[in-house]
């Protein structure tokens, strides 16, 4: 990962990057203002590896990987920066050549399969169409036969039955498996799940963790998920990227996140993980207050008026923003606290309630 400072001159994709994101702004023209959904984004992702953005509701996660797969497009929408994937820029490329790029070399899973899914259609069906899009050589049967291979693959019992059933057929982690083999067909290099498992019980949302890493396994496909649970992606990123207000405002390693995390908003988010060995009371410390309006963001730090700490920093959480910089090998956040304060409220405050 870069340092954000350093994007200007930085432009293009990283040597080793399979997706390199630089500086994505993506705002929305309404009647009550300018919404700054995303706003200067940047992230590097390594073919096969994983990436967790997580952040609370409405910090800009859904919009950033609606921006890559090219699905935000809309009279009222403005997009700036770059989107490298595997060395093709797609913010400058026309609408045409990213609708030939989605499904095949990156697909997107969504929280409810029912918004992915049509009703009025059989799983099945949808599946040989997802393919045939792809692969116009195909016949239904052939394409058939590749529902059923993919419904087997991601755990539906029966497949060869079950292809011929309806969405709502289903079981809502059934249907989660269903969007997943239709999201692979095409076996794409990028897939992005949004908060895949938030719709779903404890048990369920295990199972469909254990399948999207086993797939990508075996896939090799590099994988975008996003969540608002810090839990979600604790076993599965490689990397996080943590957003807040339409910007990212830590990145690193996913060890490093967990064990030496530098933002003030990290160690809320991480606080409020749910715990098993840990009773309610104790384990909870949410993050006080309400996330900020995309619209009225507020000056300096967008945190700073649900940020403890705002008053340590001799005004400069008010009044300027603070850049991403570097905390460790990979490891950036950005917070105008001086590394050694940093350090001992960590040390002091927030690692012994984690
Ligand atoms: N098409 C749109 N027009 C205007 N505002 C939007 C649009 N899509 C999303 N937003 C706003 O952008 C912000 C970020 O949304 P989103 O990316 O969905 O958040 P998250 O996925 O992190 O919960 C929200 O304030 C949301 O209301
Ligand atoms: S810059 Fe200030 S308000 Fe923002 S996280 Fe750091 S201490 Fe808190
Ligand atoms: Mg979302």
């Amino acid at each position: 990962m870069t340092d954000q400072k350093l994007i200007p001159e930085q432009s293009g994709p990283a040597a080793e990057a399979f997706l390199s994101v630089r500086d994505l702004r993506i705002h929305f023209d309404t009647d009550d203002g300018l919404v700054r959904s995303v706003d200067g984004v940047s992230f590097d992702l390594a073919p096969g590896k994983t990436l967790g953005i997580v952040g609370e509701s409405g910090s800009g996660k859904s919009v950033t990987s609606l921006g890559i797969m090219g699905l935000h497009r809309s009279k009222r929408a403005r997009i700036s920066g770059e989107i490298w994937l595997e060395g093709e820029e797609l913010v400058g490329a026309s609408a045409d050549r990213v609708r030939q790029l989605r499904g095949r070399k990156m697909a997107m899973i969504f929280q409810d399969p029912l918004t992915a899914m049509h009703p009025y259609y059989t799983v099945g069906q949808q599946i040989v169409e997802a393919y045939r899009v792809h692969h116009p050589a195909a016949s239904k049967k052939e394409a058939k036969v590749r529902a059923v291979e993919m419904l087997d693959r991601v755990g539906i019992p029966q497949p060869d039955r079950r292809v011929d059933d309806y969405p709502h057929q289903f079981s809502g982690g059934m249907r989660q498996r269903a969007m997943i083999a239709m999201a692979l067909v095409n076996d794409p290099s990028l897939l992005i799940a949004d908060e895949p498992t938030t719709a779903l019980d404890v048990t369920v949302q295990a199972q469909i963790l254990d399948l999207i890493r086993d797939l990508q396994q075996e896939f090799g496909s590099a994988v975008i998920i996003i969540t608002h649970d810090l839990g979600v992606v604790a076993e599965l990123a490689d990397d996080i990227l943590v957003m807040y207000g339409g910007k990212c405002i830590e990145r690193g390693p996913a060890t490093t996140l967990f064990d030496a995390p530098e933002h003030p908003y990290t160690w809320g988010l991480l606080g409020s993980m749910p715990r098993l060995d840990r009773d309610l009371q104790e384990r909870l410390v949410p993050v006080r207050g309400t996330p900020p309006s995309l619209i009225n963001v507020p000056s300096g730090c967008a945190f700073h008026p649900r940020c403890p700490y705002a008053e340590l920093t001799g005004g400069r959480s008010v009044s300027e923003l603070p850049v991403l910089t570097e905390a460790g090998p990979g490891h950036h956040a950005a917070c105008h606290l001086p590394t050694a304060d940093r350090h001992r409220i960590f040390a002091d405050e927030i690692a012994p309630r984690l």
